[in-house]
């Protein structure tokens, strides 16, 4: 009869043990009990950089790589991106429903009074070089809202929770912001809190004189982005908040950890490397031969390729539409052609074909900020904003999951074994 277990045979020992499946996995703690002798410390399950092992269960978002699927809290992205606001789909990650109207009014309010810093912030902002990559200046920034905020360390407590969860949503971009006027040498935007949330960022990045044309058609789009980034479960930035939060610090400090981790060329810097890439391509008859070089591991092709999807990744999909809206708009970006022409080559090319390698969320993005004014080092900032809600929901889906503890991974030691220290007159001149 079928059973929901797996029974493993040790052939060292010749032992059988049988372990429960839940949910198609079995808990790797069950292997401990597997020994050769009664010192031994049990078997492990070894899997670096987590390839096939389930760090948490999570009731937040649902990806199937294999056929393109991304829903948070069950609802497709596609039809999130068509119909809702960053801030729905916030209070949806966060609390597991849509908000009702009342309750979308009130979220909405509360973020807008928490949009205002502390003035010292401004002041060690000014200390950043002036070619600081805005990114570690957020990162800095989040980082320091701890010290502001000392409150935050009540993890338990949900009125306080909720309370840094609105923070965080407020003040992210506001510093983002911030970041954006550093780098150009312009004096601070203060938030308008009349302004919606998207309407209220553009006008404090793009602001001049007391004057901001908006462009509905630029703010929709970003905000198209923004939900498209919100949460993709357990990649590395979220893990990084998770592992982190694990630690029962305040929230501030574990988001600037999913800040760090974004930061990365291998995560969310990859919208800046696939401009660089554009820009070094320079021409499409240029292609086939970068495309060369992209194979075999002597390069990559940046923007390509997921740990998940291995088909075409949806957000993707969502970015290239949104991307001739944006440029009917701002008139075509001359990289658009090279960027659709190498995906069209990279698709055909046998290499690509057989690692399943399509164009990720990073491929397009960055083509549309730039159009949007934004600047490539600042690429990743605007992916930060759009992840926030993700971070803090896993955050605290971590908290109140009674399985979890303070995240500490085992290690397979292949170092020596204990030896005697050497004097520094016996040790040559190597
Ligand atoms: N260009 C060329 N070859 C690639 C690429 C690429 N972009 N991505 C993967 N490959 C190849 C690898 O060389 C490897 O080939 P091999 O089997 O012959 O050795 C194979 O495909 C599998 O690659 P892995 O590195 O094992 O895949 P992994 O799941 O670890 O990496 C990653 C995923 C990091 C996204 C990778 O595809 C990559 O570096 N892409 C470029 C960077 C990028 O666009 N990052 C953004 C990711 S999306 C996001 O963070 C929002």
């Amino acid at each position: 009869m079928a059973k929901d277990t797996l029974t493993i045979t040790d052939n060292r020992t010749g032992k059988q043990y049988e372990i429960p499946i839940e949910h198609n996995a079995i808990r790797t703690a069950d292997l401990h009990q597997i020994k050769v002798s009664e010192d031994d410390f049990g078997m492990m399950a070894y899997d670096p950089a987590y390839l096939n092992t389930a760090s948490c269960r999570s009731a937040i978002t649902f990806i199937d790589g294999d056929k393109g699927i991304l829903r948070y809290r069950g609802y497709p992205i596609e039809q999130l991106a068509e119909k809702a606001s960053f801030l729905e789909v916030a209070y949806l990650l966060f609390e597991g429903e849509l908000p009702t109207k009342a309750q979308l009014e009130r979220w909405e309010s509360d973020v807008r009074s928490h949009t205002y810093v502390h003035t010292n912030i401004l002041k060690f902002l000014e200390g950043y070089r002036y070619d600081a990559h805005p990114m570690g200046v957020l990162l800095g920034a989040t980082a320091a809202l701890s010290t502001f905020y000392p409150d935050a360390k009540h993890i338990e407590d949900p009125a306080c929770r909720y309370l840094q969860r609105v923070r965080l949503m407020a003040k992210l971009p506001t510093i983002a912001a911030f970041a954006f006027r550093h780098s150009r040498g312009l004096p601070f935007v203060f938030p308008r809190n009349e302004l919606n949330y998207i309407g209220n960022y553009v006008n404090m990045t793009f602001e001049i004189g007391g004057k901001h044309e908006p462009n509905p058609v630029l703010q929709r789009a970003l905000e198209i982005l923004l939900i498209l980034h919100a949460d993709h479960e357990q990649n590395c930035s979220t893990s990084a908040v998770r592992a982190v939060g694990s630690s029962h610090v305040d929230p501030f400090s574990a988001v600037s950890a999913g800040i760090a981790a974004l930061y990365g060329p291998l995560h969310g810097g990859a919208n800046e490397a696939v401009l660089e890439m554009l820009d070094e391509i320079g021409d499409k008859k240029n292609i086939p031969a970068f495309i060369s070089e992209g194979k075999g591991g002597k390069g990559r092709l940046m923007g390509f390729g997921h740990r998940v999807y291995k088909s075409y990744d949806p957000r993707a999909k969502l970015i290239k539409k949104v991307a001739y809206d944006v440029f009917e708009q701002t008139g075509l970006n001359p990289k658009l052609e090279i960027a659709l022409e190498l995906e069209r080559i990279a698709l055909e090319d046998d290499y690509f074909i057989k690692r399943k390698l399509y164009p990720n969320v990073d491929f397009y993005s960055g083509l549309i900020y730039q159009a949007m004014g934004y600047p490539t080092d600042y690429f990743t900032v605007l992916f930060a904003i759009g992840r926030l809600p993700g971070w803090v929901a896993q955050w605290e889906e971590m908290l109140r999951d009674k399985d979890q503890k303070i995240a500490r991974p085992r290690q397979i030691y292949i170092g020596y074994d204990q030896r005697e220290f050497v004097p520094m007159a016996m040790r040559g001149d190597k």
